[in-house]
């Protein structure tokens, strides 16, 4: 499984990278609101810096809901560097660009997915990877890793190319269970990866080695 780092912020996605072992990155328009982006071209200009810092795939979301539009800003998301994808909302406008971008060799990644049905539809498109929203439907009372082993379930079975990418993670377990159930990608915040690190028999663990090794220094 794949690791992106979930954010805008350049400090977090460095800490990621530094660790060796990122992927990529994925943003939205939420997250680049946080980091108090304003304007196209710094919005572009943030794009650029991610991409500068990180030798992987970067979405970036297109804000136009209509398909002229989602395509203008595709095709200029799309020029920003070789490693930018797409991220286009799952919405009719939306597969049909995706189909469009798919044709016209831009990866596309199909966000705000919470069915099985809108998931099917980004493979068909020609999606480089679809977005499950697992934490969110979770906060709506469902599971969500139940849809991440029903996705892994029928693109195996139809043999489907796009990658699962597993969105909105909120914790170390999703991520754990994530992996279990055969999500392609991971996109998570520095602190649920962080959280992979932790185990209180570890700590208890190494101070005893480093308590025991003062004996023999
Ligand atoms: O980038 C999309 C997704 O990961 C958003 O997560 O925490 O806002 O539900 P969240």
């Amino acid at each position: 499984m794949k690791f992106f780092i979930d954010t805008a912020n350049l400090a977090q996605i460095k800490e990621a990278n530094d660790l060796g072992i990122l992927d990529g990155v994925t943003t939205n328009p939420s997250l680049m609101a946080k980091e108090g982006i304003k304007g196209q071209e710094a919005v572009m200009q943030h794009y650029k810096d991610i991409c500068e810092l990180v030798d992987g795939d970067i979405s970036a979301e297109v804000i136009s809901t209509d398909f002229a539009g989602i395509i203008e800003e595709g095709k200029k998301l799309s020029a920003i560097h070789k490693n930018i994808v797409v991220k286009v909302p799952m919405i009719k406008d939306g597969i049909k660009a995706i189909k469009w971008f798919t044709d016209n060799g831009i990866r596309t990644n199909c966000t705000l997915v919470f069915s099985a049905g809108q998931a099917i539809l980004a493979a068909k498109a020609g999606a480089t990877y679809v977005s499950p929203f697992i934490g969110r439907i979770d906060d709506s009372g469902w599971d969500g890793m139940d849809l991440i082993h029903q996705l892994s379930q029928i693109f195996g079975v139809q043999g489907y190319r796009t990658e699962i990418l597993a969105a909105s993670i909120r914790n170390p377990n999703h991520i754990i269970k994530c992996a279990e159930a055969g999500a392609d990608v991971c996109t998570c915040p520095l602190d649920s990866i962080l959280g992979l690190l932790k185990h209180p028999l570890t700590d208890i663990g190494l101070a005893k080695f480093l308590e025991d090794a003062k004996k023999f220094a």
